[in-house]
């Protein structure tokens, strides 16, 4: 049988350049090998949104997106987490093996109580209990679904971590092993994409170069990396330009060698390489943005995707959670 590989993807905002060489290739990659169930983190996104409309569409564009960016239905079981409620059950059971202390250590919520403490508030101001929580429903989402693996950026592996002892505490408690205790898959060969300041390309630097975003668009954004003030005739040098290390991403090796050796001839000046950045980026993206549009403009198949997805999903997550509730003593 071969071993499952599980991700979530949060909609919280539109997919990027970032999150296409660090997360969906990655994970599309892992899918040729494994048996692979993706699915869009509604649930989590609620945490943070609060307005339905930009929700709804987060939740389609960032699913349109994956379809796009060529994830197969076919192969891979692709739901909402709002679809597939076992999830929510298992949660609530995982609640009974979570002491509150671990849920204090999580990174994502001291970050806030430090904030708020700085800022000489309570130090809970502005939690809700699925922040404080957030790492439990994590772990259902997982553990529902005997996953082996979880491709995952570095800042989630604590999470993972929390999986596993959460796991942990249920066989012990059982004497046997209910929960399989998955593993995190941190892709560190990635490179770190740069954005358009030349920091780490992320939505909270507002720097992003999204994947989707129109021709005219792409070029614009492009256009707008920022360089140093070498002059054209200066040869520079490729390995501190991030104009040359997005080109990396998207080129072929005899590209980005004659693109390496142009610069540090002399006599190309920035203009130019970002014209040779954007003619990259574009061909590898234009397919991607022309079968975006055409699944975004039929929103019914779309659902309906997702909803084969959550029936695909549900037998798995149903017979997780008998075996659960039974070694619980809970089985109707
Ligand atoms: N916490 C993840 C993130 O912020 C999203 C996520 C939710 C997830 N559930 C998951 C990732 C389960 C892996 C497995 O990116």
């Amino acid at each position: 049988m071969k071993k499952v590989s599980l991700t979530g993807i949060k909609p919280t905002g539109i997919l990027h350049i970032g999150n296409y060489f660090g997360a969906i290739k990655p994970a599309l990659n892992l899918a040729k090998d494994y048996d692979a169930r993706y699915f869009i983190a509604d649930y989590h996104a609620l945490n943070t949104m609060k307005d339905p409309k930009e929700l709804a569409s987060n939740i389609r564009e960032v699913a349109a997106g994956w379809l796009a960016a060529g994830l197969d239905p076919e192969k891979v079981i692709f739901y909402r987490q709002s679809s597939v409620p076992e999830t929510f059950e298992l949660s609530t059971m995982l609640m009974a093996f979570t002491s509150k202390g671990l849920m204090n250590r999580a990174h994502a919520y001291k970050a806030a109580v430090q904030e708020n403490s700085e800022k000489g508030e309570d130090p809970d101001a502005g939690v809700n209990m699925g922040l404080f929580t957030y790492p439990v429903l994590m772990a259902a989402d997982i553990l529902l679904f005997d996953s082996d693996v979880v491709p995952v950026g570095k800042d989630q592996v604590q999470h993972i971590e929390m999986a596993q002892d959460i796991a942990q505490a249920v066989n012990f408690n059982y004497k046997e092993e209910v929960l399989k205790i998955p593993r995190a898959a941190v892709q560190d060969s990635v490179a770190v994409v740069p954005g358009l300041d030349g920091r780490k390309m992320s939505k909270s630097y507002n720097n992003t170069i999204p994947v989707f975003t129109p021709e005219k668009q792409l070029r614009k954004l492009i256009m707008r990396i920022v360089t140093n003030s070498q002059a054209v005739e200066e040869p520079k040098d490729p390995e501190t330009s991030q104009i040359y290390l997005l080109y990396a991403l998207f080129a072929s090796q005899d590209e980005q060698a004659a693109l390496a050796s142009r610069y540090r001839q002399g006599g190309m000046g920035w203009g130019e390489a970002k014209e040779e950045l954007f003619r990259v980026v574009n061909r590898e993206l234009s397919p991607l943005r022309e079968r975006f549009e055409a699944i975004m403009a039929d929103p019914a198949a779309l659902d309906k995707i997702l909803e084969q997805g959550a029936e695909k999903a549900r037998p798995i997550a149903r017979a997780t959670l008998k075996r659960l509730r039974k070694a619980a003593g809970i089985d109707p």
